[in-house]
């Protein structure tokens, strides 16, 4: 992957908000960049690039693509599922609700489906307690999670895919 004329313009501008020298401070909002121009992962070459482009040694790089759950270090499906199973998460089911997704979708935790459209995996407390079972999907989140509901999820991004 190699950034686009506008993407490099836009990897100029978050550089352009520290210091000379800093730049290694752009490094997550350029990470994201990155993994949306690399169809939602980071592969070790997209990783590389992106220390090449900000002149910091690549193990910096693996580091932090490898701490933060948001970037996927393997492919995803088109949707991914972001799962809470943090505590208050837990306790209102989101270990069944885990289960269903895994039977719904007949993919194992990290696999994608055969349509290229689903995968899921499970994270720690998204800051939405108040709404468990909960999880992440892109920009949004889905809450009070129930079979019913997946199923709902499922169909709906279904649809939009055309199928
Ligand atoms: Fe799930 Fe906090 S425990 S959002």
């Amino acid at each position: 992957m190699k950034f686009n004329e506008t993407e490099l313009k836009e990897v100029e501008r978050l550089v352009s908000r520290y210091p000379a020298g800093r730049q290694k401070s752009a490094l997550l909002p350029v990470l994201h960049l990155a993994q949306v121009a690399n169809g939602n992962w980071l592969d070790t070459e997209t990783m590389d690039y992106v220390a090449s482009l900000l002149s910091i040694t690549n193990i910096e790089v693996y580091e932090v693509a490898s701490f933060y759950s948001m970037f996927n270090l393997k492919p995803v499906g088109k949707y991914l599922f972001e799962v809470c199973q943090t505590g208050p998460c837990n306790i209102q089911g989101a270990k069944d609700i885990i289960a269903y997704i895994e039977k719904k979708l007949g993919v194992k935790e990290g696999e994608v489906t055969a349509d290229g459209l689903f995968s899921f995996k499970r994270v720690e407390c998204l800051g939405a307690c108040g709404y468990a079972p909960m999880l992440q999907l892109g920009e949004h989140f889905k809450e009070h999670l129930t079979p019913e509901k997946i199923d709902a999820i499922v169909d709906e991004h279904r649809k939009k895919a055309g199928l």
